[in-house]
């Protein structure tokens, strides 16, 4: 999907996702004590401001002016302080080793694009920070339940685990979701690594 088409989603409706935290992100994350957080495709900001409300102090960037907007308002509301950046992940680079934690949910853009998006994404991550991918899972198209339909844009936690260099892959993983009205489950992926800290 293109900018414009994601902007006219986000413009679409007051909330496209749900306004609370992704909960394979709350289970994830909990534990670790708040430092500085980056969220690479941070859409309308729930899971952002949702790190904020624990501490942390998180950066949400996303390409869709419309959903930033909604981000900022939402944190506004909330009474946080997180800051939105509007930036196409394709150039975007962000500090590098400056993060105790990236995370990238749902973000489907085509493989070629993708792999430079994770190398700088692995970057950011600060020596004995955690990275943390979710996204839907090539299986899904065959096994699983609607998402994203080009396979070129999925994944599997192999390709991603791949394209993470300089960080220790701690988990690689599919695992099914449950979809409300479906009969089927969901197909999505984890991925959780880690920069090792100096000794
Ligand atoms: C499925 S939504 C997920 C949003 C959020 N991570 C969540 O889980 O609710 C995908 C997001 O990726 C953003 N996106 C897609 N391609 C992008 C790119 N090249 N640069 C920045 N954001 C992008 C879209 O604007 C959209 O907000």
């Amino acid at each position: 999907m293109r900018r414009e088409d994601w902007n006219a989603r986000y413009a679409a409706v007051e909330n496209l996702w749900a306004a609370k935290p992704n909960r394979f992100l709350v289970a994830e994350v909990e534990q670790l004590p708040p430092g500085r957080a980056l969220d690479l495709a941070c859409g309308e900001g729930q899971n952002a401001i949702w790190l904020a409300s624990l501490g942390w102090s998180v950066h949400g960037v996303d390409y869709s002016d419309v959903a930033i907007e909604k981000a900022r308002g939402r944190a506004q509301r909330d009474g946080v302080a997180v800051e939105f950046t509007c930036a196409d992940l394709v150039t975007y680079e962000p500090a590098p080793r400056h993060f105790d934690l990236v995370i990238v949910l749902y973000l489907h853009i085509p493989s070629r694009e993708r792999r430079g998006v994770l190398a700088n994404a692995a970057a950011a991550v600060a020596p004995g920070g955690t990275f943390l991918l979710l996204g839907h899972d090539r299986s899904n198209l065959t096994d699983g339940v609607g998402g994203p339909q080009d396979p070129d844009i999925l994944s599997t936690p192999e390709e991603i685990a791949s394209e993470l260099p300089g960080l220790e892959i701690e988990k690689a993983t599919t695992f099914l979701r449950d979809v409300r009205g479906e009969e089927r489950d969901a197909i999505d992926n984890l991925v959780r690594a880690r920069r090792p800290a100096p000794q």
